[in-house]
C-alpha cells in the first residue's frame, strides 16, 4: 500500500507516521508513504498559494493549479495497473469508519489532499478527487491529522503490518461489536481479581463468555452499533433456515464484510463491502426486493423517501448481483427483461455451489506458511485458515487462485476445512474452468455436500 500526502506541511504528515507500527511498517517495506508540499509547485516566487475568493467571503482560498501540478506529480508516478483513490480529507465528506477503512485497505494506491485556510477551489477538487472523507462533525485547522488518523487505521488493515493478523479481525467494530474486557498479569490488582472463566482455560467457555461481554458492552456504551448487530443476528437467523443454500451469505456476515443493504420480509439482499458484488436472498419465494431494484414502477409509489433513495443508490452501483437457484433466476430473468431501466442488459454466469465441513482431518503438521515465519502447528490452523480465507476470498464467487504453488493451495484449503466449526460451513465455489486436480482431490477428501441450488452471477450493465 502507497500513501501519496498533498500538504503544505509535510514535515507534519512524516513526523507523524514515521513512528511505532507505521513506521515499522514504513522501514519493512509494508506500506509507503511520501509527503509532497503543495507550495513547491506554486508559479510565483513567493511560493503563494492561496488567493481572495471570487464573490467575496472571510479567508482565503488555496488555488487550483498548484494542487493540480502536486496532484499531477504523484499521479504520473503511479503505474496504471494500480487501484487508486484520491481522497480529499473535509468536514463537508462522508464520516471514517471501520468499514471505510477496510475498504481503502485494499487498493494499491491512495493519494490524501490535505486543505487549508478555507479551503481549495472546487474546480481541482471536481478533476481530481474520488472520495470525501471527514474523522467527525468538528472542524481541525488542516487536513493533515484527519490524514494521519486515516493513514493509521488503514494502514494496521494491510497485510503484514499488524504482526498478528488475526486481532484485527476480532477487535472492535468487527461484527458491530465493541471490544470484551481484557486481562494480563497479576491475578489479583487492587482487591479486583481477573474472571475465573478467563482462567478456566476452557476455550469454548471463555469464547461465550467474551461474546456475552461484547455484547453487553455494545448495548451500554453504543446502542446504535448494538442495533445494527442485532440486525445481522436476525439475518443469520433467517439465512441459516436454509443453510446450504445461503452458505455464501452467511459466511459474509461471519466475515464481517457483509452490509445489509436491504430488507423485506423474508427477503435479503447484502452487499460484499470488499467486491461490491451484491447477494440476494428469497426465503419465501417473493421477489419484492428485486422488483423495486430492477424498477417496477407501481411497487415504487408508496416507498419512503429514505428507501427510494437507497433504491438509487443500488441502481448506481449494482454490477454483480449473485442469486441461489433455479427459481431465483428464472425470476430475476423475468424481472429484467420488464425492467423500466434503460439500456439496461446482464449476462449470466452459473456456479456449483460445494459446502464443506470438518469431518475428516487431513494433517498439516509442519506445514511452512511462506508469508508467516516458523511453521505453522496444528493449534495455530484455525488463525491460518482465518487469514488464507480473507487472502483466497474464498467465500465468494470466485476460481481458486493459486499464486504460491499447488501443495500450498491444497494445504490451505485442508487448513480452512479443519479449521471450520461443526456448525460452520465453508462454501467453496468454483467454476469448471477452474480444473485444478490436486484442488479436487483434497476437497473430496473432506465431507463436502453439494447444495441444492447452484449459483447464478447475473453481471449487469447500463450502457
Ligand atoms: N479538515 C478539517 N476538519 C476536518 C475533519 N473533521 N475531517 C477531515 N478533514 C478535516
Amino acid at each position: 500500500m502507497n500513501f501519496h500526502v498533498l500538504t503544505l506541511f509535510p514535515e507534519m504528515v512524516l513526523n507523524g507516521v514515521n513512528t511505532s507500527i507505521t513506521g515499522r511498517a514504513i522501514r519493512n517495506n509494508k506500506i509507503s508513504i511520501e509527503a509532497v508540499n503543495i507550495r513547491d509547485y506554486s508559479n510565483n516566487k513567493h511560493n503563494k498559494v492561496d488567493d481572495y475568493t471570487y464573490g467575496g467571503g472571510a479567508g482565503m482560498l488555496m488555488q487550483a493549479e498548484p494542487v493540480y501540478q502536486a496532484y499531477k506529480s504523484v499521479a504520473d508516478k503511479i503505474p496504471e495497473n494500480h487501484t487508486k483513490r484520491v481522497i480529499y480529507v473535509t468536514p463537508q465528506g462522508e464520516q471514517f469508519t471501520q468499514k471505510k477503512a477496510a475498504k481503502l485497505s485494499k487498493y494499491d494506491d491512495l493519494v490524501f489532499l490535505c486543505g487549508h485556510y478555507e479551503g481549495i477551489d472546487e474546480r481541482v477538487l471536481e478533476e481530481v478527487v474520488t472520495d470525501y472523507i471527514s474523522i467527525g462533525d468538528y472542524v481541525l485547522t488542516g487536513g493533515e491529522l484527519a490524514t494521519m488518523v486515516m493513514i493509521d487505521a488503514v494502514s494496521r488493515l494491510v497485510p503484514g503490518v499488524l504482526h498478528n493478523e488475526v486481532s484485527a479481525e476480532t477487535e472492535s467494530f468487527h461484527k458491530n461489536l465493541l471490544e470484551y474486557p481484557q486481562y494480563s498479569r497479576p491475578e489479583v490488582w487492587h482487591d479486583k481479581k481477573v474472571p475465573d472463566i478467563i482462567l478456566s482455560g476452557n476455550e469454548k467457555e471463555v469464547e461465550k463468555w467474551r461474546l456475552n461481554q461484547s455484547i453487553k458492552r455494545t448495548k451500554e456504551r453504543r446502542y446504535d452499533l448494538y442495533e445494527k448487530y442485532k440486525q445481522y443476528e436476525m439475518c443469520l437467523d433467517k439465512l441459516k433456515e436454509d443453510k446450504l443454500n445461503h452458505s455464501d451469505m452467511i459466511s459474509l456476515i461471519d466475515t464481517g464484510r457483509a452490509e445489509i443493504v436491504l430488507k423485506a420480509e423474508g427477503e435479503y439482499l447484502l452487499k460484499d463491502i470488499q467486491t461490491n458484488i451484491y447477494f440476494y436472498c428469497s426465503l419465501n419465494d417473493k421477489y419484492t426486493i428485486l422488483q423495486l431494484v430492477f424498477d417496477c414502477v407501481s411497487k415504487t409509489a408508496n416507498l419512503q423517501e429514505k428507501t427510494l433513495n437507497k433504491i438509487k443508490n443500488i441502481r448506481k452501483e449494482l454490477e454483480k448481483i449473485v442469486v441461489h437457484g433455479s427459481k431465483a433466476k428464472k425470476k430475476l430473468e423475468e424481472i429484467l427483461s420488464n425492467s423500466n431501466i434503460k439500456n439496461l442488459t446482464y449476462t449470466m454466469e452459473e456456479f456449483e455451489q460445494y459446502v464443506y465441513t470438518q469431518n475428516i482431518r487431513l494433517s498439516i503438521k509442519g506445514m511452512k506458511h511462506p508469508r508467516i515465519s516458523g511453521n505453522v502447528v496444528e493449534n495455530a490452523q484455525d488463525q491460518l485458515a482465518k487469514i488464507q480465507l480473507k487472502k483466497y476470498g474464498l467465500d465468494i464467487c470466485s476460481d481458486i487462485e493459486i499464486f504460491d504453488g499447488e501443495n500450498f493451495a491444497k494445504m490451505t484449503i485442508t487448513a480452512i476445512i479443519n479449521s471450520q466449526k461443526d456448525e460452520k460451513l465453508l462454501p467453496i465455489i468454483w467454476n469448471k474452468s477452474a480444473n485444478n486436480a490436486i484442488i479436487k482431490e483434497t476437497i473430496k477428501n473432506a465431507n463436502g455436500y453439494k447444495s441444492k441450488e447452484n449459483i447464478i452471477v447475473f453481471s449487469l450493465s447500463l450502457a
